[in-house]
């Protein structure tokens, strides 16, 4: 049993039944290219709603049915889409014939068996990131997506920003030269005593209201814990903490537009420096990736300073790629955003300064499209396997207290 009470050989031979059910399940269903894309749901909280919202601005669409543990979010949903059939298990969500697609948004320990159970059932997906919890679900999922002909995305809407398709012609074009480091950052902040994360406890988030055995998804049994149920991003056996919530988004933008391999190692420290109020993922982090094409990547996150919003920088011999969200202006003290390029005078003197100028797509809008056109969708499971993978070594070192290498996490996964 690993800590977390997951027999890993039982993990694989379920992820491995899983994926041959995918195998012999044909799709029930093909949508031609005018057809209305029927939708179902599993997990609608905070982000569940906030996707329905977006998936309901995109045409021709419908929501079929929900899926949640939690009495409450049946009712939210259907104030969002009215007509959804609710279920508390996401199985009979999936046992429909008029689902063609499925959203999963439910915590990340449960991804990777939403995942599987959806494309075993013959259904497009489109799951949150990070697309896993661990280093084996994530090699289980992109096996047996390798092995089905589903529509996978996952939820890493900056693979459908314009800045990505910008900075990504600028560095073919040579305009970076040789990058041999990327700094990424992303900084947050809130007025003290009010901790980054915690929400509120709903009164109806009782043992009677919500299914907590199936939330707890192999878990150790226990009593119910609404604390827990609710605010599972501050624990590590339901979360990764901050590098899977928010470093994933960013180095899964970076590992894109630098065509990257998985990292060869992972450093990172930190703690939880902030917010002293019982959580376990740390609030103050550094990571440090190594890869082997003689280039670093470092990530350093804060709770309890936003000054420089979220960015990364892409430093080349030949100029920098900055992309900027919300980092306040040191002159100006206005809130700086974009895409922007600038030369290095030193090897490219007459080169001139850039901004972006592509706009985004709605990430749902390509999902949508790439369910009738059967095409790649922008964020395909490759770049949510090398991204979790990422996440999930600098976690690992954190929690080691160790450098881990590529090797040294496959060898104690094996072991
Ligand atoms: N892409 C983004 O920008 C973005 C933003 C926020 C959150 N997210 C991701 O979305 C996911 C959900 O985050 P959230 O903030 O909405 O969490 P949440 O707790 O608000 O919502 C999760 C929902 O899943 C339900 N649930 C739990 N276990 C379930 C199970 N076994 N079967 C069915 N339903 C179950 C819960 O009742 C809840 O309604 C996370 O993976 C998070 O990382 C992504």
């Amino acid at each position: 049993m690993t800590k977390t009470g997951i027999d890993r050989r039982q993990f694989l031979k379920q992820a491995a039944a899983g994926a041959s059910i995918a195998l012999a399940y044909p799709s029930s269903h093909v949508v031609g290219a005018n057809d209305r894309v029927r939708l179902g749901i599993i997990g609608a909280g905070a982000r569940g709603q906030e996707l329905m919202g977006e998936f309901l601005r995109v045409p021709n669409i419908e929501f079929v049915a929900v899926a949640d543990v939690f009495s409450r979010r049946h009712d939210e949903a259907k104030k969002l889409a009215p007509d959804m059939k609710s279920f508390d298990d996401h199985r009979r969500l999936l046992d429909l014939k008029d689902v063609d697609a499925v959203i999963v948004a439910t915590p990340l320990h449960c991804h990777s068996r939403h995942f599987l159970d959806t494309i075993a059932a013959g259904k497009d997906l489109y799951s949150e990131k990070t697309m896993t919890w661990s280093i084996e679900e994530a090699e289980a999922c992109r096996d047996a997506a390798k092995r089905s002909d589903r529509v996978i995305t996952i939820g890493l809407q900056h693979q459908s920003s314009g800045a990505l398709a910008d900075a990504k012609a600028w560095i073919k074009q040579g305009y970076a030269g040789k990058i041999t480091h990327v700094e990424s950052w992303m900084s947050r902040n809130t007025p003290r005593g009010k901790p980054q994360w915690v929400r509120p406890v709903p009164s109806d988030c009782t043992s009677a209201n919500v299914k907590w055995d199936s939330f707890l998804n192999g878990r150790p049994k226990r009593a119910f814990d609404g604390f827990k149920f609710i605010n599972w991003r501050l624990y590590w056996e339901f979360s990764g903490g901050n590098v899977t919530e928010n470093m994933v988004h960013q180095i899964a933008w970076i590992m894109r537009a630098l065509d990257l391999p998985l990292p060869s190692a992972a450093y990172m420290s930190g703690g939880v420096f902030s917010e002293k109020d019982g959580r376990e993922v740390p609030d103050t982090i550094a990571v440090t990736l190594d890869f082997a094409n003689d280039l670093v990547v470092t990530w350093q996150s804060t709770f309890s300073n936003s000054h420089y919003g979220l960015g990364e920088r892409i430093l080349g011999s030949h100029g920098t790629i900055e992309r900027l969200a919300g980092a306040t202006d040191m002159v100006t003290g206005k809130s700086q955003s974009g895409l922007r390029y600038y030369p290095e005078k030193a090897n490219r003197p007459e080169g001139a300064a850039l901004e972006g100028q592509t706009r985004d797509q709605s990430h749902m809008a390509n999902f949508i499209e790439c369910v009738r056109s059967r095409k790649e969708p922008n964020a395909p499971v490759e770049i949510g396997y090398r991204s979790a993978i990422a996440a999930h070594l600098a976690n690992l070192s954190y929690r080691q207290k160790r450098r881990v290498t590529l090797e040294s996490a496959a060898q104690a996964t094996r072991g």
